[in-house]
């Protein structure tokens, strides 16, 4: 039985109880069996969650791209590794083979090098998804550099808030991107975060759309001559295990995104590992996962965990619904895709149009579909298993998150029967639990939580850059001696696990995680606004929407309130992206609090959900009249 591709129930739990019980046995077999080192470890893991300090491969050296390109050359170099679909399905797709990969990479980290780049620089990349996306990613990993990937969608305002918090002293975008029918002006955002970051000294610039833009004498170089004037060969920076791979932001319950840092040897591991399993992937399929590598899904599961695998992954630059609805489902037939990887709220507005679009096309080479992001709501799971897997690919709902790094709960295709909207079953090595609010362990099945892991796992983040502090509080002070997730879950008769949402301040629209606390920090900032409060309420094809109550000042109040609904979304635009414009605004006098000053959120939730049978207990309010005027006036 090998360890590493689990093919039968039988199997599974096999290998589940024996990572429970060795995990350092467990974990050491897998790392010696399937990935080149250039010194071994002293110790697999040490670990104290009161720190907390996790540490997995100590004193092993490694380069991840040696693993995730070198290696395969001589048996795969003409294999397609990065199969570039362009946004306009009139351009050609681009193969690009392990060998040109390879040349590629090592042509990018010598420019990194020319350009002064040094292991443990951080390098911001904010790209469209080109395949300088993920070359950029590779090649920093090859010269040791910390990526920082900030999702091309972040205005100029994130993404400056990025650049400095980690400090980095290059930047890597390109001209422009293209989204469907439309243009973005990346450099142009590029050039308005940089008028508030002293920390970088170069910008590269890829050509995508071709037009004119401004070049920063001194600072901005176009990137294809020093591309073509640079070796194909770089000797791969040797690294230590626990040397920080990447800094990948997520928004948090407070203002600040928090930058979360994954090191090297445990992450490798574990996305092989999990892409290995959750996507049964065999030598010849062709793997696409639609999400954009300025997330964590395409970290690990379009760049690490295929390329570690010597898998052939897809890079789709475009939208599901540009020139059609049909877009995906022309890929799934012109690539023969076996498995594909995507978000429920794409199922969602994929689902609302006709099924023609769908038809159409032969989609008989799925084998695996995946979910990951947020729950799947039932319609959704039944949509996507009828239509698209035409009941015969086994869905995968993925449970995980930038901390967690890989995959933590999902079925194991064709091995564990699936269960719509159920994540199922831990992976081989995690320890899940669940947590009533006094801090026990809820035992049993047919129960409902607090979901929380009881042991450390190779790709966990290991720190928030720049404040540890953050990461011990936000993680691992609610329970003692437990990672906490942020999310809820229940466990039903059989052990299975439906993750039910988010019990903090995030909220998860589209997929996108939103902290409520950074967007009111915007709305605030409006001259007219005195105070806002963000909560989500259901939406058919979002998950979730976001609604906003605000008090305005007396100067605000004589103003059009719908002028003023477009300049509040303007700024959260402007400040943190489109992505997080609200759907409601509704003007109040004021906001539920309880006598301490907090805002009753759970109250406002219930409001803007229609939900408002029963509030809940309403005795700690300080203010009960203002919550019957918000309902009176619920857009
Ligand atoms: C949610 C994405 C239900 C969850 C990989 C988590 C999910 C957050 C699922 C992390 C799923 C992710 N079912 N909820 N299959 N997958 N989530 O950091 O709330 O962008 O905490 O990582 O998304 O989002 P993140």
């Amino acid at each position: 039985m090998s360890n590493y591709h689990i093919k039968h129930l039988e199997e599974y739990y096999q290998v589940y109880r024996k990572s429970v019980r060795n995990p350092e046995n467990f974990w050491e077999e897998i790392a010696e069996e399937h990935f080149v080192w250039r010194k071994r470890w002293d110790k697999v893991l040490s670990w104290d969650f009161s720190k907390p300090e996790v540490k997995w491969y100590e004193g092993a050296q490694l380069n991840i791209t040696e693993n995730c390109i070198d290696r395969h050359l001589r048996t795969r170099g003409t294999k397609t590794a990065i199969l570039f679909e362009p946004n306009d399905p009139s351009e050609e797709a681009e193969h690009i083979s392990y060998q040109q990969l390879y040349a590629r990479v090592n042509q990018f980290a010598n420019v990194l090098k020319e350009q002064g780049i040094q292991k443990g620089d951080r390098v911001c990349i904010y790209l469209p998804m080109i395949p300088e996306l993920a070359i950029s990613t590779l090649a920093c990993a090859r010269v040791g550099a910390i990526h920082s990937v900030v999702f091309a969608g972040f205005s100029a305002t994130a993404l400056s808030t990025r650049i400095n918090d980690s400090d980095c002293k290059m930047v890597i975008t390109s001209d422009g991107s293209y989204r469907g029918p439309k243009t973005i002006d990346l450099k142009g955002i590029v050039d308005e975060a940089l008028e508030d970051c002293s920390c970088v000294a170069t910008v590269l610039v890829a050509k995508r759309i071709h037009t004119d833009i401004n070049m920063k004498d001194g600072r901005d170089q176009w990137l294809q001559p020093l591309l073509d004037n640079a070796s194909t060969e770089c000797e791969p920076e040797i690294m230590n295990a626990e040397d920080p791979l990447f800094i990948l932001y997520t928004s948090g319950s407070t203002g600040k995104p928090k930058g979360m840092v994954h090191t090297t040897a445990g992450y490798m591991v574990y996305t092989a590992f999990t892409f290995k399993n959750a996507f049964q992937y065999r030598e010849n399929d062709v793997y696409w996962c639609t999400a954009d590598i300025g997330w964590i899904t395409g970290h690990s599961y379009i760049v690490y965990g295929p390329l570690a695998n010597g898998a052939t992954s897809v890079m789709f630059e475009g939208v599901p619904n540009y020139p059609d609805w049909g877009r995906f489902w022309e890929i799934v037939e012109k690539h023969k895709i076996t498995q594909f990887y995507t978000a429920p709220t794409a199922i969602r507005a994929l689902a609302k149009e006709n099924l023609d679009f769908v038809e159409k096309y032969d989609l008989s080479s799925l084998k695996v579909l995946g979910s990951v992001g947020e729950p799947i709501n039932d319609e959704a799971w039944h949509w996507y298993d009828g239509n698209i897997g035409k009941k015969k690919s086994p869905i995968i709902d993925t449970w995980w998150q930038t901390e967690t790094g890989g995959i933590m709960i999902s079925p194991i295709p064709y091995a564990t029967p699936t269960k719509p909207t159920y994540a199922t079953l831990p992976f081989p090595g995690i320890q899940p639990t669940l947590m009533d609010e006094n801090g026990q362990e809820i035992k049993g099945n047919q129960v409902d939580g607090r979901l929380c892991i009881k042991f450390p796992w190779p790709s966990m983040a290991r720190t928030i850059w720049g404040n540890h502090e953050r990461y011990r509080d936000t993680y691992f002070t609610a329970y003692k001696n437990m990672y906490f997730t942020g999310d809820g879950a229940l466990r039903d008769e059989v052990g299975y696990y439906r993750i039910t949402g988010r019990v903090d301040d995030v909220i998860i629209v589209s997929g996108h995680n939103l902290g409520t606390a950074p967007i009111e920090d915007s709305i605030n900032e409006h001259q007219a606004v005195a105070e806002s409060a963000i909560v989500g309420f259901p939406h058919d094809i979002k998950g979730n929407a976001l609604y906003g109550y605000v008090i305005l000042k007396e100067t605000g109040e004589s103003r059009n309130p719908d002028n003023l609904r477009k300049e509040i979304n303007q700024i959260i635009t402007e400040h943190i992206g489109p992505i997080a414009k609200l759907d409601k605004i509704q003007f109040t006098s004021g906001l539920p609090k309880t006598r301490s000053g907090k805002i009753m959120r759970r109250i406002l939730r219930k409001i803007a959900s229609n939900d408002t049978n029963n509030l809940g207990d309403t005795s700690t309010l300080l203010n009960p009249e203002v919550v019957q005027e918000i309902m009176d006036n619920v857009l």
